[in-house]
C-alpha cells in the first residue's frame, strides 16, 4: 500500500516525464495528462528512454523496466484523472495557465483527490484560492532531474491542513526523496536562493568578464558545483528560468531578481536550451 494509490500528473515536460518515472519507479500507479495525442507518445518515450539510459549504465534492472512501465498510462481527458487520488500539475509557470487547470481538477476529481503543484515560485494559495478544497491543496515541488534529485520542498500555506502536508511529505519519502517543508514564499528555499546567482552569471557574461565556458568552468573547480550555471540554466529550459525571475521579481523588487537583458533576447528567439536544443550552448538530440 502506498500513501497515495493512484497518481494524476498534469504535463508532459521535463518535469511531468520526470515525476512520472520517479513515482512509477517507487511502485506508484501513475496516469499522465497530456495536451495532444502527439505528446502523450513524446512523454511515454521520454520516460522509457530514461529508464533504459539507467539499465544501461546498470542502475536498474531491465525486467523491473518493463514492470515499472506497466505502471504508466497516459490520456488526453482530464476525466481520466477523476479518481486519482494525487495529482500533481506539473505545466507551464504561468499562474493563469495554472489557475485554469487547478480549477478544472478540482470540479472533475474525488473530493478527497489532493491536488499538488510542482511550481517554482507561484503562491501555491493563489491557486488553492481556485478550489473549494483549498486545505487539500499544497505545494510538492520536485528538482530536475527528478529521478536523481534527492530534494522535494514541500510548501505549507496558510490554510492547508496538517494531514494533507504529512501525506505529502509521506508521499515523497515513498519516491526516495528527502522532503523539507517550506512556506508559502516564491522561490521557496531553493530558488529563491539559487537565481540571483544563475541571473548574476548571464550579467556577468553580458559584460564580457569571462566567456560562459570560463564561468562554468571557474563554478565547477572553484566552488564544486557539478555543473555550471550556463549548463544548469540550459537544463532548467530558459523560458522556465525567465518566468521564475520575472515572479521572484515582482514578489521581492530586489534587483539581482531582475531578469538579465540577454535572458529574455534569449527566450524571444525561442533559445530555449536543452529542450530546444539550442541555449547557451548547443545540443544534438
Ligand atoms: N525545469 C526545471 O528545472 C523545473 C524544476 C522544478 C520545477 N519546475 C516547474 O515545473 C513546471 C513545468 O516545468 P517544465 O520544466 O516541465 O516545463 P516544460 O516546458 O518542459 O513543460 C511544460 C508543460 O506545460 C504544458 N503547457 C504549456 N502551455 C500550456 C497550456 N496553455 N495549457 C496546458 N498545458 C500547457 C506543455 O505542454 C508541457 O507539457 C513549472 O511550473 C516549473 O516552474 C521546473
Amino acid at each position: 500500500m502506498t500513501e497515495f494509490e493512484s497518481l494524476g500528473i498534469v504535463g508532459s515536460g521535463i518535469m511531468g516525464s520526470g515525476i512520472a518515472e520517479t513515482a512509477i519507479d517507487s511502485g506508484h500507479e501513475v496516469v499522465i495528462l497530456a495536451r495532444t495525442p502527439q505528446s502523450a507518445q513524446s512523454v511515454l518515450r521520454s520516460v522509457q528512454a530514461s529508464l533504459s539510459k539507467r539499465v544501461e549504465k546498470g542502475h536498474k534492472a531491465s525486467s523491473q523496466t518493463e514492470e515499472d512501465l506497466s505502471r504508466l498510462s497516459v490520456t488526453t481527458e482530464i476525466a481520466d484523472l477523476s479518481n486519482c487520488d494525487l495529482v500533481i500539475e506539473t505545466v507551464v509557470e504561468d499562474i493563469s495557465v495554472k489557475s485554469r487547470i487547478i480549477n478544472d481538477l478540482d470540479v472533475v476529481c474525488k473530493p478527497s483527490t489532493v491536488l499538488a503543484s510542482n511550481t517554482s515560485t507561484i503562491p501555491l494559495i493563489e491557486l488553492a484560492a481556485k478550489t473549494k478544497r483549498p486545505e487539500k491543496v499544497c505545494g510538492i515541488h520536485f528538482f530536475n532531474p527528478a529521478p536523481v534529485m534527492k530534494l522535494v520542498e514541500i510548501v505549507r500555506t496558510l490554510v492547508v491542513s496538517d494531514e494533507t502536508i504529512q501525506r505529502a511529505r509521506r508521499f515523497a519519502l515513498e519516491c526516495g526523496k528527502e522532503p523539507v517543508e517550506v512556506s508559502d514564499r516564491a522561490g521557496f528555499i531553493v530558488n529563491a536562493l539559487l537565481f540571483p546567482y544563475l541571473n548574476n552569471a548571464i550579467k556577468m557574461l553580458e559584460m564580457n568578464v569571462a566567456s560562459k565556458e570560463g564561468i562554468d568552468t571557474a563554478m565547477r573547480g572553484g566552488c564544486g558545483f557539478p555543473m555550471g550555471p550556463f549548463a544548469l540554466l540550459d537544463l532548467v529550459g530558459l523560458d522556465t528560468a525567465l518566468a521564475i525571475l520575472n515572479s521572484l521579481h515582482e514578489e521581492f523588487g530586489d534587483p539581482n531578481y531582475s531578469p538579465a537583458p540577454l535572458l529574455k533576447r534569449m527566450v524571444a528567439a525561442k533559445m530555449l536550451g536543452r529542450k530546444s536544443r539550442a541555449g547557451f550552448y548547443s545540443y544534438e538530440n
